[in-house]
């Protein structure tokens, strides 16, 4: 599935929050939650992340964290947890998440119908007493312009 067809999936499916960041009216990133019905232990039926990107020449200048925060705000709103599954070699995603708490809860070469290919995923789980950090006002974040569906 390419970019747009995975942003319309995501948009029209309503237990999800998608975010699209554009600057002077250009997607510069985009990012979704989904919420798994099911449980599949360890891993509960919870909201989680769903994939945050950022385009490569906007990294580094808040914009993951912005689209990151619009989701854990939605999810927050509705839910006492937060969910988030990555591959344990992601360490920007590891790092760009860490300013929330997500503390590990389990690690497997695969949760739901995610699977990790020769590596082995975390399960990570937040809670909102434990967000860690105070969001600095880097300028991109400020510039990117966030749209909610
Ligand atoms: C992960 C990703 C979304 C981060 O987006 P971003 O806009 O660069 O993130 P931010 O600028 O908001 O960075 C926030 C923090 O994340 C961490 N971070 C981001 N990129 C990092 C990198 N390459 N190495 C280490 N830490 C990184 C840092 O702590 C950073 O804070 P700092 O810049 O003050 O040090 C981006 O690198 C990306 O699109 N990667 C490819 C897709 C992907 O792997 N998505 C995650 C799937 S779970």
């Amino acid at each position: 599935m390419g970019t747009a067809d995975a942003v319309v999936a995501s948009i029209t499916d309503p237990p999800r929050h998608t975010v699209i960041a554009t600057s002077d009216g250009e997607a510069i990133g985009w990012a979704k939650t989904y919420y798994w019905n099911y449980a599949d232990e360890p891993a509960p039926a919870e909201h989680y992340l769903g994939g945050v990107t950022v385009h490569p020449d906007w990294r580094r200048r808040g914009v993951g964290t912005a689209l990151t925060a619009a989701r854990m705000n939605w999810i927050f709103s509705r839910a006492a947890e937060a969910w988030y599954i990555v591959n344990i070699r992601n360490g920007p995603s590891i790092e760009l998440h860490h300013k929330w708490g997500f503390e590990e809860i389990a690690r497997a070469p695969g949760f739901h119908t995610t699977t990790f290919t020769g590596g082995i995923g975390l399960l990570m789980r937040a809670l909102p007493s434990r967000i860690r950090i105070a969001f600095r006002n880097r300028q991109a974040g400020s510039v990117a312009r966030l749209i909610s569906a």
